[in-house]
């Protein structure tokens, strides 16, 4: 069931142009600027997954807390429904927004406490956003560990953060997050922390979600197989910019943008992830200069790239690249178009 396309509805979350640069001093360097995310753009739409891959310090995780509403974007916009959030919401999320928007982080252990069993970790959410009255919370709370496959759910609702596996721990944040009914939910690399083996199981629980609930889903993760299982679009972020997106078939199968190559070709070469994609030092100097980010490490850099950032072009009615080695209306390489 995909639902990316053409539909003229309204898209339940639209991004546009979100922008965040940070600047961090450091004891002995001069202040330093890092654009996290510039010019980053991308709509959900219910049911629909999005994947946002891309190397380490990429700013993924910057677009998952620009989307939490968790830090203020220096300009964009941020819409659910239509509505620009950000105009309205000026202070931060409010409970209504953070009831529609959810996320679960990559470390199960980190994000829930010890002290609290698991029955805690549900009700409080229902109880604070109104999903339930106090007399059928613990049903609810009980029906939630049943959505995540945490059977028998009666027994799991007394446990303790330490009488859980990994992944039995991911499923409790999974329950948390689903507790306010939300219609988005961001996942920062939610498998990356668990066994190999049951990763899937993770990914198969978010797909579910997705298709029986209408769940809009922003995965965010380093490896490309969970990116095209579960999300019908892939959005490579490279040095806060979305450098490629397109469905995401296409997009691991004819890459069109040379950073895109490279991680496709590192997973390739037999390495699983892209975090194990070469990586060059960044340097101070970067954002002043006006070319592409990529420019010194692209194995077909032109002359232009050196002076003129390239903005984004469509090479196919689904697929936009920011290279220069496209023209806008180009065919993507190798569909033979
Ligand atoms: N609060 C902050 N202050 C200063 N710099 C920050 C801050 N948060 C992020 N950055 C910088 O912004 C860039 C993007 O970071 P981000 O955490 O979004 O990357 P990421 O793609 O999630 O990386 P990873 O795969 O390692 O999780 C990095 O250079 C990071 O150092
Ligand atoms: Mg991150």
């Amino acid at each position: 069931m995909h639902t990316h396309g053409k539909s003229p509805s309204l898209p339940l979350l639209e991004v546009r142009g979100i922008r965040k640069t940070f600047t961090s001093r450091g004891v002995f360097t001069a202040a330093k600027r890092v654009v996290a995310a510039e010019d980053v753009s991308f709509r959900i739409d219910r049911g629909a997954a999005v994947a946002l891959v891309g190397e380490s310090g990429s700013g993924k995780s910057t677009v998952a807390r620009l989307l939490l509403r968790l830090e203020r974007p220096d300009g964009g916009e941020i819409r659910l429904d239509g509505e620009n959030v950000l105009a309205r919401e000026a202070r931060g999320a409010s409970l209504r927004y953070r009831g529609r928007v959810q996320m679960v982080f990559q470390d199960p252990f980190g994000s829930l406490n010890p002290v609290h069993t698991v029955a805690h970790h549900l009700v409080r959410p229902l109880l604070r956003h109104r999903r339930a009255g106090s007399g059928e919370v613990r049903a609810r709370a009980i029906e939630l560990l049943r959505t995540v496959g945490l059977e028998p759910a009666e027994e799991f609702i007394g446990r303790h953060p330490y009488e859980l596996s990994g992944g039995q721990r991911q499923r409790v944040a999974i329950a948390r997050a689903l507790a306010v009914d939300p219609d988005v939910l961001v996942a920062d690399e939610p498998t990356s922390m668990l066994d190999v083996s049951i990763r899937m199981d993770i990914l198969k629980l978010l797909a579910e979600l997705k298709r029986e609930r209408g769940l809009a889903i922003l995965l965010i993760t380093h490896d490309l197989a969970s990116a095209r299982y579960l999300a019908e679009r892939i959005l490579v972020l490279f040095r806060g910019r979305i450098v490629e997106e397109g469905p995401s078939n296409q997009v691991v199968e004819t890459p069109a943008h040379p950073y895109t190559r490279e991680l496709i070709a590192s997973i390739a070469g037999g390495t699983e992830t892209i975090s194990a994609a070469p990586r060059a030092k960044a340097k101070p100097s970067d954002e002043a200069s006006a070319g592409c980010p990529f420019a010194n490490r692209c194995p077909d850099v032109l002359d232009i790239c050196g002076t003129e950032d390239p903005a984004p072009r469509h090479i196919d009615r689904d697929r936009r690249v920011r290279c220069h080695l496209y023209e806008e209306g180009a065919h993507a390489l190798g569909t033979g178009g």
